[in-house]
């Protein structure tokens, strides 16, 4: 290959957000009583019982020889003389589909018309889901199925996508055409959070990062501040500038800031202050405690999945009119060995002043956001409630595989808030205690605390480590080791980062109330 062909220059390029946004930007969603003329593939929603839709063609009879019996989220594509293409796609049982369910049948169907660009479906017109919960649920699983990470291959047998039009009928349209609004903000803030996770870590520096979190925060109307090195060093982060000791590349803190807005511009009256915690650990090598070279450790440039999630769930607050003000800090960083790194033993003073022994270089995370836990506590106004996000521990994915994120919780409110905002966006948690009789695990001979709880319950002794940089605001953590990825394509998640919390934390803001009790 020579040196100017396209793949080598794209192999050494860094990351280009630009992707993400043509590709939005080019695909048209509208709203219409029927398909429009040009439509390639038209999905259909068929239950398992009940009567099949007249436009599918064939009986119930024939469908169930083909071995579609209209469960959810099978596809069935029928194809006709002329076009489009008719996709059956199941919804289960009459009337009982959800909001979710109607995510992943609308999933189900972008997949299986992965050749056509030109797409229309009627499964926003079902009957039992509210209108604008089923403009943006078939919006965001269609987005959400077809998101490829195109950055370094053509894949010619997957068209890209370029129109969407939802079927509404008896009055549904307005309100169908709201939720769609909603849902293309929100998918897009996924694709940015998968893009940037899937980037590998040698096009994705923290310093980049910094740039595009400058770039594309500055456009949603977020007052982005970027801390260099020497900046760190001046607050006083050296939890960060501990983990950072080993890697030639920079850190960065990147610090988020949305307030909301009156429609004339001028400033409103939040109804609560959230402030959220990213780990943005750009590779994790594991540091002078090195990752085995097993294939796993592919992942490891996927480590700075939380400070994605909470970057695109920050880009989402202004169109969405969010009525919370949210502050987000990304905590950005390599971590790896070299003769400079922090040491087994070491002892880092974190923001504050609290002093942390190193028993492993490989528990990085919880080092990074230790500082920006201080920080947070430090806002005025102090925030009611600050949420970290982080690929955090290994225990936690052989806890809850890949389904689930855990979440931690120190107040019974903010838990139950994580928890519906979970159960609302199908990115499901399940609580982990926080429990303080193994808080005695985390002590140190000659610090406030050292960084690693021994062998048992990892996941939790990392949430009590975090907890004690929390000066008494309500605290909730999710890790979301397991999620951060999928295998294969699975309903909204598509192979790669999946962007899990990207969606749960835009909705945990938009409904947040400071927790009470
Ligand atoms: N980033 C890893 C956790 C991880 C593992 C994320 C696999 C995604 C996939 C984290 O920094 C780590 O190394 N955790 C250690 C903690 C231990 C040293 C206390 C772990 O889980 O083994
Ligand atoms: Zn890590
Ligand atoms: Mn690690």
């Amino acid at each position: 290959m020579s040196p100017s062909s396209p793949r080598v220059t794209r192999a050494t390029a860094t990351f280009d957000p630009v992707p993400s946004r043509i590709r939005s930007a080019l695909l048209t969603i509208d709203v219409a009583a029927a398909p429009p003329p040009g439509t390639e593939a038209l999905g259909v929603p068929v239950a398992a019982g009940g009567d099949v839709p007249p436009i599918i063609g064939v009986d119930r009879a024939r469908l169930l020889e083909s071995g579609f019996s209209g469960a959810l989220g099978q596809t069935l594509v029928l194809p006709h003389e002329d076009r489009p293409v008719v996709v059956a796609v199941g919804i289960g049982e009459p009337g009982s589909i959800d909001a979710a369910g109607l995510r992943d049948a609308a999933a189900a169907f972008a997949r299986a018309a992965a050749r056509d660009g030109v797409l229309a479906t009627t499964l926003t017109d079902v009957a039992g889901v509210d209108a604008a919960e089923a403009g943006q649920a078939v919006v965001e699983g269609v987005l959400l199925a077809r998101y490829r990470y195109r950055a370094f291959v053509d894949r010619p047998g997957e068209a890209p996508l370029t129109s969407l039009t939802l079927v509404a009928t008896g009055g549904r349209g307005r309100s169908v055409r709201s939720g769609a609004e909603r849902g293309r903000v929100v998918a897009d803030a996924v694709q940015v959070a998968r893009d940037l996770a899937n980037t590998p870590a040698t096009h994705l520096t923290a310093t980049r990062m910094a740039e595009v979190a400058r770039g594309l925060g500055t456009e949603a109307g977020l007052k982005v501040e970027v801390f260099d090195n020497a900046a760190l060093v001046e607050l006083g982060c050296g939890g960060l500038l501990g983990v950072n000791q080993g890697s030639d590349e920079p850190a960065r803190m990147i610090k988020l800031t949305y307030a909301p807005r009156k429609r004339d511009g001028s400033p409103a009256r939040p109804r609560g202050h959230l402030a959220l915690v990213g780990k943005g650990i750009m590779y994790d090598a594991g540091g002078i405690s090195l990752k085995p070279s097993d294939a796993m450790h592919f992942a490891m440039k996927q480590d700075m999945s939380g400070a994605a999630a909470v970057l695109g769930s920050m880009l989402t607050l202004q169109a969405l009119g969010c009525p919370t003000m949210v502050t987000g800090y990304l905590m950005c960083t390599d971590n790896m060995p070299s003769g400079k790194a922090m040491r087994l033993g070491d002892v880092l003073t974190i923001r504050g002043g609290k002093t942390v022994e190193v028993f492993n270089t490989d528990a990085e995370g919880r080092l990074v956001m230790a500082d920006a836990l201080v920080l947070a506590t430090e806002l005025d106004p102090r925030p009611h409630a600050i949420v970290t996000i982080a690929t955090l521990t290994g225990a936690a994915m052989r806890t809850f595989g890949s389904a689930l994120a855990a979440m931690l919780g120190n107040h019974p409110d903010l838990v139950h808030q994580l928890e519906a905002a979970g159960a609302r966006t199908d990115e499901p948690v399940w609580e982990l205690p926080l429990v303080k009789a193994y808080r005695r695990k985390l002590d140190s001979a000659i610090a406030d605390i050292r960084n690693l709880g021994g062998e048992n319950a990892g996941t939790i002794t990392a949430g009590l480590f975090l907890e004690e940089f929390t000066a008494g605001v309500p605290f909730g953590h999710l890790d979301i080791c397991g999620p951060m990825m999928t295998d294969s394509d699975d309903g909204w998640r598509s192979i790669g980062a999946t962007a899990f919390g990207t969606r749960l934390l835009s909705d945990l803001a938009m409904e947040f109330k400071p927790p009470k009790g």
